[in-house]
């Protein structure tokens, strides 16, 4: 049992009369200050208040009472009623050498297992990766290890979005546009033309259509000189003549409304829709495999909207059967009271939505992998959908699994906007990726110009790779965050580059002692608590079950992220005022070797549930 769960325990049993034993265990937390001991109990002013009694009087009772056995003394009364809790060194020491010989670092298997399915990276395969991918592709694959690693059967699951108008969109362009010779060289590459061919048609539509209908109501009112000169307001920066304008636009309406029928029959089964569609497929899986296999990201089920369709019809029928859906202006809807419009399951043309296809998808997962708990790393731009969906499933008959939306914000440039490329585009993963390895580069040419070639190259990619998952890993999801490379690869601050060069250290210490942390760990030194820079290294390092714990239950890897910064900064602070090679004695040398393979396990085994991988020398 981890450090805060006995204390936690420890004080529900010493909880005031008239309190709640949980609330009261509920106030028991790692101190902010070292000031303040290394937990404090904080429960004792509300249980005053509850009860009407003197929370310092309250509060000393309970420091009498509560039995915290060999960990620490009683706990000291501060302030108005705070109780103070100071692990005991010798017991510090004792779990530090316990720590030692366990290759969990204290971390134990969950006592209530969960089969969870989650839902993370899904893109539209269709489109090239962009950097909005990032957020769900690496918090999805993070909070998967965490789950994992407290022994929760995870699920890997990447819902792809390979069904949608995207694909209709290259359909088009495929039979409009194609450059057979490009797609024999580059199949991807060709594909992704298209699609971005047809998109900018679609968006010049969704663009100059609404303006261009500005001027004709103006027209319509009879004021045609109104008319013209807003006409040349809104269209001076594109150009563009009124007749430009009118055949800009209705070629755009074309292009939608030739993508959408070419979408509806791919759906319908038209064989040459469907042929090629199968075609496209295994080019738009091959490139993202590429990234994902860079990514250190693989999933266990790859189920696709696609994947889904054939079971929609049947969705929708048993939401009728069960007097959840209804007809309204021929569609067909759910109302649900987690937001005011209703949800569409059926559209008056007879499509099936998103929406359908996420239901059809709780039902697959829940009768075939019987989960109970269905995750969903998306954009919190989606949270209306998935309040939707959530409640629907609930009342459709899946009210005992557990759904969590596990929202996060938006990428912003450093102009603090939505992150673009100068030409205004969404910025490709693939090339972002390669421009973090290159900034990596020129940090590891600064400061490890002594390594081999090979290695300043693979310690480049470590390095580059690891600063763009942790700069995003290290905030809390919810937030959006600016995209600043240089910052993201400096190897001082709250960066990957820190935590990776602390881990090296760890090693490089062994190596200049000649000998090498199994040989430590064999000999299982007493571990010895001689100065406060030791003795707050071991309580963090004993705080490492305690953080996953925390991290799970949010399903936030910041938590995780905050945690091994302050260690790698606790261990900045041991590294300078304990000697640890010249230490005074071998004794004394041993006790710090261990303390440093124990802080680089903890940091190795954290970074790993972030996803981040580390080197031995840097
Ligand atoms: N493909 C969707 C998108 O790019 C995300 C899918 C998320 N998962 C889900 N089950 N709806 O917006």
């Amino acid at each position: 049992m981890n450090v805060l769960h006995r204390l936690r325990r420890a004080f529900a049993a010493a909880s005031p009369e008239g309190a709640s034993p949980d609330a009261f265990a509920q106030a028991v937390r790692p101190s902010t200050d070292p000031k303040f001991g290394d937990y404090q109990a904080n429960g004792c002013m509300a249980a005053a208040k509850a009860t009407g009694r003197n929370p310092r009087e309250l509060a000393s009772a309970v420091a009498d009472r509560v039995d915290l056995g060999p960990m620490a003394e009683a706990p000291e009364v501060a302030g108005p009623g705070f109780l103070n809790v100071r692990l005991r060194d010798d017991w510090i020491s004792a779990e530090m050498s316990g720590l030692l010989a366990d290759d969990r670092l204290g971390v134990e298997p969950t006592d209530d297992p969960q089969t969870i399915i989650i839902d993370y990276s899904s893109p539209n395969v269709a489109k090239p990766m962009h950097v909005g991918h990032i957020r769900s592709t690496v918090i999805g694959e993070s909070v998967s290890r965490i789950l994992s690693s407290l022994g929760h059967k995870v699920i890997r699951d990447n819902h792809l979005g390979d069904w949608g108008l995207q694909f209709g969109q290259i359909l088009w362009g495929w039979k409009n546009h194609l450059d057979p010779e490009a797609y024999d060289r580059e199949p991807v590459a060709e594909l992704a033309r298209l699609y971005r061919l047809s998109a900018s048609k679609m968006k010049a539509a969704e663009e100059l259509a609404p303006k261009l209908e500005k001027v004709r109501a103006l027209e319509r009112q009879g004021k045609p000189d109104e008319a013209a000169s807003l006409f040349s307001k809104l269209f001076d920066d594109a150009g563009m003549s009124r007749e430009q304008a009118e055949a800009a636009v209705a070629e755009a309406r074309a292009v939608t409304e030739a993508s959408r029928q070419e979408t509806a029959k791919l759906h319908a089964g038209d064989p040459e829709n469907r042929k090629l569609w199968e075609q496209f497929m295994p080019h738009c899986l091959e490139a993202l495999e590429g990234i994902y296999h860079r990514l250190g990201v693989r999933f266990d089920v790859q189920l696709g909207e696609s994947f889904y369709d054939a079971m929609l019809t049947e969705v929708v029928e048993s939401l009728k059967q069960g007097g959840l859906a209804e007809a309204s202006e021929g569609a067909t809807v759910v109302f649900t009271e987690s937001t005011k419009a209703p949800m569409i399951v059926q559209k008056r043309d007879g499509a099936f939505t998103y929406a359908t296809s996420d239901l059809a998808k709780v039902k697959y997962c829940e009768d075939e992998f019987d989960a109970d708990r269905l995750l969903y790393v998306v954009d919190s731009r989606q949270g209306d959908h998935f309040k939707q969906v959530f409640d629907v499933a609930r009342r459709w008959g899946y009210a005992d699994v557990d759904f969590d939306h596990v929202a996060f914000g938006t990428i912003l440039g450093t102009d603090r906007k939505p992150f673009r490329t100068r030409s205004g585009d969404v910025v490709g993963l693939e090339s972002l990726l390669d421009e973090a390895v290159a900034k990596a580069r020129e940090v590891v040419e600064q400061n490890s110009g002594h390594l081999p070639e090979d290695e300043r190259a693979r310690v480049a990619e470590v390095v580059g790779i690891g600063a763009v998952k942790y700069a995003d890993l290290s905030q809390n999801r919810l937030s959006d965050y600016v995209f600043d490379l240089d910052k993201m690869v400096a190897m001082i601050g709250n960066t990957a580059t820190y935590l990776q060069y602390a881990y090296a250290r760890t090693r490089s210490i062994f190596r200049k002692g000649e000998t090498t942390p199994e040989a430590i760990r064999r000999a299982r030194p007493t571990i010895l608590i001689t100065h406060p820079a030791e003795r707050a290294l071991g309580v963090a390092l004993l705080r490492l079950p305690e953080t996953l714990e925390a991290a799970a239950a949010e399903l936030k890897p910041n938590v995780l992220a905050d945690y091994l910064f302050g260690l790698a900064n606790l261990f900045s602070g041991f590294f300078d005022a304990c000697p640890v090679l010249k230490a005074e004695s071998a004794e004394r040398r041993d006790s710090r070797l261990a303390l440093c393979d124990l802080t680089g396990r903890t940091l190795a085994f954290g970074l790993e549930l972030l996803g981040i991988e580390v080197v031995d020398r840097m």
